[in-house]
């Protein structure tokens, strides 16, 4: 594997869910496949369960790791071509790029949208120039509009969890005061698709995804209606993607808030949410600290989603 930025980079989605439960069963069966193999991960943007997921990910297949804080510490990036460099920014992504290759075997990179203009994210420009200027493979640690070792952990959680062959997995959205990019909703829609399970997506009218991502899913805009018969439910906040109010907040209406009342509509489903989440903005106390909340299996399936995709680069690059 050269890069890992969407569904289509894992190839056969169930060889790969097999593959990482297989993983899950001995995450130190791979050791070797890491010595003297470095990987870099640059943030530029925060994160918790990726930094320690990944490392601990590359620790179990024997790799050293190296973390780059793009923020804290490094000199300031400029990543558009042309600009007149008279500003604070020091250094040019162009440079800075094949430099970072030149010290590593693999490079996992977190560039969330930036939410002002939409052609600029969806192009991904950021990742796309590590991809063509590092030499190296590299993998998404969510980019502009993707989240894939999110998705990949979350379908390695409702595997484990299904309680029938074809799940109704629902993604709602619920409000939060911050706007927040579309990553992690077009991804588990990509994936989810890509699976055999039924995808219903239910939103407030003003907050449609990309149809790229969620053609072939049921939109409904009735969220109880929704949430009727489902197995899980998948919480997340978006900003609108649609026209001049992209990135834009459109709603805090709380009362798409995943509550009890709501969750009582559902076949018992499982409550599942990427993390960080806001407590009684996106969900309740009860619902999130209930037996059928699966955040924190969720969040440990990181690691797994991880170590498979580094395996994966691991074994190409041997
Ligand atoms: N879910 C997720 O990616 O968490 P972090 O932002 O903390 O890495």
């Amino acid at each position: 594997m050269k890069k890992f930025t969407c569904v289509e980079d894992i190839g056969d989605l169930k060889e790969a869910l097999r593959e990482a439960l297989e993983v899950k069963a001995n995450r130190f069966a791979y050791k070797h496949l890491g010595e003297n193999k470095t990987l870099l991960m640059i943030f530029f943007n925060s994160s918790l369960r990726t930094r320690l997921s990944t490392q601990k990910a590359a620790m179990n297949l024997g790799m050293n790791v190296m973390v780059l804080d793009v923020n804290q510490g490094a000199w300031k990036l400029e990543t558009e071509r042309g600009v007149v460099m008279d500003g604070d920014k020091a250094e040019h992504l162009l440079e800075a790029i094949p430099v970072m290759g030149s010290y590593c075997d693999i490079i996992g990179v977190r560039s969330f949208a930036g939410l002002k203009d939409r052609n600029e994210d969806y192009e991904e420009r950021v990742i796309e120039q590590f991809i063509k200027y590092s030499g190296r493979p590299v993998f998404s640690m969510e980019a502009a509009t993707r989240h894939p070792l999110q998705s990949f952990a979350d379908l390695i959680t409702i595997e484990e969890h299904k309680r029938i062959e074809r799940p109704k997995v629902v993604l709602t959205w619920a409000p939060h005061p911050k706007a927040l990019p579309q990553a992690v909703a077009n991804s588990f829609a990509e994936w989810v698709l890509k699976s055999d399970y039924e995808l219903v997506i239910t939103h407030p009218k003003g907050y449609e995804l990309d149809e790229k991502f969620t053609r072939g899913a049921t939109i409904e805009y009735d969220q109880r209606k929704a949430f009727e018969g489902a197995d899980f439910i998948y919480a997340k906040n978006w900003s609108a993607y649609e026209g001049e109010n992209y990135g834009k907040v459109l709603s805090m209406d709380k009362d798409w808030t995943v509550d009890a009342e709501k969750m009582a509509l559902t076949n018992n489903a499982y409550f599942m949410h990427c993390l960080p989440v806001r407590r009684n903005m996106i969900v309740t106390d009860d619902v999130i600290e209930a037996p059928t909340s699966i955040v924190i299996p969720e969040a440990a399936n990181r690691e797994i989603s991880a170590e498979v995709v580094l395996k994966r680069m691991l074994e190409e690059i041997k």
